[in-house]
């Protein structure tokens, strides 16, 4: 894969190794990538700001703002900018704050901030590279954050140690880069950005107490991880989940969003720049009128009437707003015998592309199981119901989301 036209973004940390990351922006540059490299204070005193800015083109970013004008040096535009994000060299010290969120400085903020894939060319010495914490701190940023780890090399190191500590060659480093964004583009959902509703939303009644539903989040958590494994970007909107998340690639960004209204808040805001989106949420569909600012204080024997008013159907109103080219799926979760007739209506009701029915006649479909029972309903006349086996959560979150890549292929090949 070349590198051409890329945005290559480097950091680079106070290891010896810095001195390496001259030949790194030459190469990437005479690939024809677009490099801008954010620094360490630390790193300056291996490399001076000076050769990497001539070498890239572009300014080096050190701090978060330019201490001669005051002006912002924005993370979130870096991460933003860039379709990858490379630390190389990558100290201990760094590695350290990356896999744990520390934030103390421009590099680790654009780290916690980007959105594009990561990756680290670790470098340090072979006691320091061997040592546990290092290699726990590795692994949390491979199996929790996605991020790439470009191997060290075996050899002579600075402290006349010889061992496991080196970093990659700068020509290595190249190569892996190709290799990874290769593999970006090639995945089905590749550049895509999906939107995500799950779990129950609470409505308050008062401040102790909550109208609320069984949605545990577990299908729409294995909804995002399945999209964010064919390629996709993920926004996952969740009210209340007992779910676990995971997010081995880092491509699945959480936003809480408890009551239905703030729920469809979070979903207004961000549906418009979102490629599609699948509704998974368990919406409650009224709330409490009059939510109390005090705990109410019951009384004995008497009936307690609570009055509920209509919530925003977050699905309906997207379906309005929606563009063409964008896909969404919704659920349809019935206990009539009259199931797909039901779940039919909402393609049309709710402007759905999909509908996923779940009978909770079927065992083992529903809430809270590990495993569900679904037809897939398009609105794509040619293509007939497909009903699926009983399969795990996971495995209907891969049909789903194979089925929204199918979608978005069927719009670019029109
Ligand atoms: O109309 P019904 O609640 O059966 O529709 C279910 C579908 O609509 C699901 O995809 C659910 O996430 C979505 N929905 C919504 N907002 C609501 C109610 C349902 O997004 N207030």
């Amino acid at each position: 894969m070349t590198l051409n036209g890329k945005h290559i973004l480097l950091g680079v940390t106070g290891s010896i190794a810095a001195y390496k990351a001259a030949m790194l922006v030459r190469l990437l540059v005479r690939q024809g990538a677009e490099v801008r490299v954010v620094m360490t204070e630390a790193a300056k005193d291996f490399i001076t700001p000076l050769t990497l800015a001539t070498l890239a083109k572009h300014p080096i970013l050190v701090e978060n703002f330019d201490p001669t004008n005051g002006a912002w040096n924005s993370h979130i535009s870096l991460g933003e900018w860039a379709d990858h994000f490379v630390v190389a060299p990558a100290t201990a010290n760094t590695l350290a704050k990356m896999a744990h969120g520390v934030a103390d400085n421009l590099l680790l903020c654009t780290y916690l901030s980007a959105r594009c894939s990561v990756s680290v060319a670790p470098a340090m010495d072979l006691d320091m590279y061997r040592h546990p914490a290092t290699q726990e701190n590795l692994r949390i940023l491979r199996e929790n954050y996605g991020v790439r780890i470009i191997e060290p090399q075996e050899g002579e190191l600075a402290s006349g140690l010889v061992g496991k500590g080196r970093m990659a060659e700068p020509e290595q480093i190249c190569e892996a880069l190709g290799a990874f964004l290769a593999e970006e583009e090639g995945q089905p959902l590749a550049g895509k950005q999906i939107l995500v509703t799950a779990g129950a939303t609470v409505e308050p009644i008062d401040p102790v107490r909550y109208v609320s539903n069984y949605s545990t989040g577990k299908m729409g958590y294995a909804l995002a991880e399945a999209l964010a494994l064919r390629g996709a970007r993920v926004t996952l909107v969740t009210g209340a989940a007992t779910a676990a998340l995971r997010n081995p690639l880092g491509r699945i960004e959480r936003v809480e969003a408890l009551s239905a209204e703030a729920m469809y808040r979070a979903c207004a805001e961000r549906f418009p720049q979102m490629d599609g989106a699948v509704f998974c949420a368990a919406v409650a569909d009224y709330t409490p009128a009059h939510p109390m600012t005090e705990k109410y204080k019951h009384e004995e024997g008497k009936p307690f009437l609570l009055e509920l008013a209509p919530t925003h159907d977050i699905a309906a109103e997207m379906g309005r707003i929606k563009r063409p080219g964008q896909i969404t799926f919704g659920f349809a979760l019935e206990t009539s015998a009259r199931a797909e007739e039901y779940a039919r209506h909402k393609l049309d009701a709710k402007n759905l592309d999909v509908v996923v029915l779940n009978s909770l006649r079927d065992p083992g479909a529903g809430f809270g199981t590990d495993t569900n029972k679904v037809t897939l309903i398009d609105r794509d006349a040619e293509t007939a119901a497909v009903v699926l086996p009983l399969l795990s959560k996971e495995e209907v979150a891969a049909k789903i989301a194979d089925r929204m890549a199918e979608k978005f292929n069927a719009i670019q090949t029109e």
